[in-house]
């Protein structure tokens, strides 16, 4: 097809419209497959512009994964659960023990050797979204290491606030299965946590941000009680924002009904279930400075923002939380890869929803219920929500 034809036809559909809608629109151009080349950009099928064509098959595979894991399109358990797939495969990754012949990586394993990997503890209630990324990408002729980085991205951007992921396509489907005993548990303590993390490649601020992603986490293997089903980490489990961070280093005074789970401690909210792992990486002296900075505010010169002169303004922390996730969630997409041979391919994925809400103090606690342990920084202040305690609903099922 001719350049000229390509951009006629692209007015007349009006298909630059919106990014949000990539992979959900019908409109098919007939005759390209999935996608040509023109140059430096490709034409998909679908009629959405983007760098590189073998990237086109991608738009097809988002809306399978919003309709068959993600309930159309929300923030709920299909989300989390892919999410913890992600990292369950990828951190079945140690130079250490590759080294001695055991391999790992982002590499699909957990659904190749599902038989196997399915057995360790953390991963025992994650069949059902494992069968479902298998399901489509057996169905779109992708690889299992590409289908779980792939539905993270698109899960993700369903929680209002996430950040929008990289996404490199292109790992082949051959992997090896994951030696036991390499992810992280509830019961760990943080030098066990931040050596099996450095064994990976992160540092202690990269595990850290990593644990944003708890922001829209929940627990249901480690309090079986009914009543505390799906209880989150924190009180705003359908939304990617810095209240994690906020809500742990709150007094806690009360256990899930039912409680104490398995390696569960006191949280400040009833209903919000607090992990011991979580406590002691908020309050260790290694990880206590960048949980806070995660938590914390922002204090902007009016000068970046064009506001009156000589006021200074404090916002929430949420864009920063999502960046440095991001940024560590890349690094943990491409572990035991060299992402020099995969495709970049993150023009497919989806705009993430905008968040809508602010960093807070929940109702019924104040600023006075913060405990901070960062040696010689102060905590900041937060807007303190008006009303009683209230008990936290469960996360979406
Ligand atoms: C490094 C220390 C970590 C520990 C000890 C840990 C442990 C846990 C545990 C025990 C649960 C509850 C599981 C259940 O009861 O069903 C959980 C939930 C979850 N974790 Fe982590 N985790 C860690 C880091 C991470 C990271 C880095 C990610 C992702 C990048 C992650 C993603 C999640 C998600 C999404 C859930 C919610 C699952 C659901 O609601 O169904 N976790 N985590």
């Amino acid at each position: 097809m001719k350049f000229a034809t390509f951009v006629a036809l692209s007015v007349v559909t009006g298909v630059f419209a919106s990014p949000q809608d990539a992979g959900t629109s019908t409109i098919t151009i007939p005759g390209i497959g999935d996608g040509i080349q023109l140059g430096p950009i490709a034409l998909c099928s679908n009629g959405r512009i983007i760098r590189r064509s073998q990237c086109c098959k991608w738009f097809r595979v988002i809306p399978q994964l919003q309709t068959e894991v993600f309930n159309n399109g929300q923030c709920h358990k299909g989300t989390r659960r892919v999410l913890q797939t992600f990292f369950h495969d990828a951190i079945g990754f140690s130079p250490a023990l590759t080294n001695a012949g055991q391999f790992g990586s982002l590499d699909g394993s957990i659904i190749a050797h599902s038989g196997i990997e399915t057995t360790f503890i953390p991963n025992r209630a994650l069949g059902p979204t494992i069968e479902a990324l298998r399901s489509i990408a057996i169905r779109n002729g992708v690889s299992f290491g590409d289908i779980l980085n792939f539905a993270n991205t698109v899960g993700l951007g369903n929680c209002p606030g996430a950040p929008k992921l990289e996404f490199l396509a292109g790992k082949s489907n051959s992997s090896q299965v994951s030696p036991p005993g390499l992810i992280p548990g509830p019961g760990n303590s943080a030098t066990t946590i931040l050596n099996r993390m450095g064994d990976a490649g992160f540092t202690s601020d990269e595990t850290v941000d990593l644990l944003a992603a708890h922001t829209i986490a929940s627990q249901e293997a480690l309090n079986l009680n009914p009543a505390s089903a799906r209880a989150p980490f924190d009180s705003t489990p359908a939304v990617f924002d810095s209240q994690v961070f906020i809500e742990v280093l709150l007094k806690g005074t009360v256990f899930t009904t039912g409680g104490p789970g398995i390696q569960e401690v006191l949280s400040p909210l009833p209903g919000e279930f607090r992990m011991q792992s979580d406590f002691a990486l908020a309050r260790d002296p290694r990880t206590s400075c960048r949980w806070q900075s995660n938590m914390s505010k922002f204090d902007f010169l009016d000068a970046d923002l064009n506001l009156i002169a000589n006021t200074h303004i404090i916002i929430g922390n949420s864009a920063l939380v999502a960046s440095r996730f991001r940024a560590a969630v890349a690094k943990l997409s491409v572990l035991g890869f060299d992402r020099n041979t995969l495709d970049d391919c993150s023009d497919v994925v989806p705009n993430p929803r905008p968040q809508a809400t602010n960093p807070h103090i929940p109702g019924g606690l104040t600023n006075g219920d913060l405990e901070g342990f960062c040696a010689g920084t102060p905590l900041p202040t937060f807007p303190e929500s008006p009303g009683p305690l209230a008990t936290v609903a469960a996360a979406l099922p």
